[in-house]
């Protein structure tokens, strides 16, 4: 899935790589082919990328013990791939080499700590961890980036499945706090999200997009306006269209008679036409033809056809892929 253009796992590589980190393993399951096409073997960063199978998504923590053969007894971060952490990983990476703790894990104050694992704190230490409480002891959930040292092998074999079939990294973190090793824990002040859900996306796709700054490199014709803080990608034309910022555009997408409202971003070889959109994500090869009505706080897929016709019947005829949400009004 990509913000501002640019696949959310891509962040977290950079993030890594900026703590010091030039060898990866990602986990791969059904997405394996999509994600190697976009990651490579790692040499656009100048790091070195294996990929790790997991044979179905049996949990965070089997993820771990699929990848002891890869980690050996190296400490290590665990990254979760749709995690998205503004101010990146690295001063929390030498924090954990400086010392000599056997994991350590970050915490953000959440509105919904339901959502994600939560931790209780006792004068500063963690004493409890537990995955989506009905009712949570406190607001700081569990960012999805942790490190660890060799221990947390053992603690993964010694855990068995939550009620949702998995093994729990949750679980094996309070494993490790109930042998008595050392768990350091940060609260992170700024902005972090788990990309999980389109609202999360859209909101990540905001922050991002007003953190660019303005860069055009496409066209522009005479009848076309474009405000602030917009990326233009090479290869992409304006023609008689508003592009309101943040925003950006993709190489070779073209946006003619459209508007383009602030807080999206349209993907590589896409066309917009006679339409307007705004706060939403187009993903690459896609077009949008001749909606009458603005499109708003939407992800739209690679390859999408949106048109509207007058011809008759007037029908609505849909194609949708799997887990897709339409709201007419
Ligand atoms: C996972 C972890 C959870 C953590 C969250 C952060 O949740 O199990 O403890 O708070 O990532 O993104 P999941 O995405 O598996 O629901």
């Amino acid at each position: 899935m990509p913000v501002a253009n640019k696949p959310v796992l891509f962040y977290g590589i950079e993030a890594m790589l900026e703590a010091g980190i030039k060898d990866i393993g990602i986990v791969v399951g059904d997405t394996r082919e999509e994600i190697k096409a976009a990651v490579g073997d790692g040499s656009q960063w100048g790091m070195k990328v294996s990929y790790i199978e997991q044979e179905a998504p049996l949990g965070l923590a089997h993820a771990v013990l699929v990848a002891q053969e890869f980690l050996q007894d190296e400490p290590f971060v665990m990254y979760l791939g749709d995690n998205l952490i503004k101010q990146g990983i690295k001063d929390f990476v030498g924090e954990f080499q400086r010392n000599t703790c056997h994991s350590q894990i970050l915490l953000a104050k959440v509105p919904n700590p339901q959502q994600f694992g939560v931790a209780e704190l006792v004068a500063d230490k963690v004493v409890r961890l537990v995955e989506k409480p009905k009712e949570p002891k406190s607001d700081l959930a569990l960012v999805g980036v942790y490190m660890f040292d060799q221990h947390i092998f053992d603690a993964a074999k010694n855990i068995r499945p939550s009620w949702r079939g998995e093994l729990e990294i949750t679980d094996a973190i309070q494993y490790l706090i109930d042998q008595g090793y050392e768990i350091r824990s940060h609260i992170i002040k700024g902005w972090w999200k788990d990309t999980g859900k389109i609202e999360d996306l859209l909101e990540a796709n905001r922050i991002i997009l007003d953190s660019l700054e303005n860069r055009l490199e496409g066209a522009i014709d005479s009848g076309s306006r474009v405000d602030f803080k917009v990326v233009l990608e090479p290869g992409s034309e304006v023609i008689n269209s508003t592009i309101r910022g943040p925003a950006i555009i993709g190489h070779n997408t073209k946006i003619i008679d459209s508007f383009i409202g602030p807080f999206t971003s349209i993907g590589p070889e896409c066309l917009i036409q006679h339409s307007e959109i705004e706060h939403s994500i187009v993903m690459e090869s896609s077009s949008i033809k001749s909606v009458n009505r603005r499109i708003a706080d939407s992800l739209v897929g690679k390859n999408v056809e949106v048109v509207s016709t007058t011809a008759k019947p007037g029908t609505y005829r849909l194609m949708l892929g799997d887990f897709s949400r339409i709201v007419l009004p």
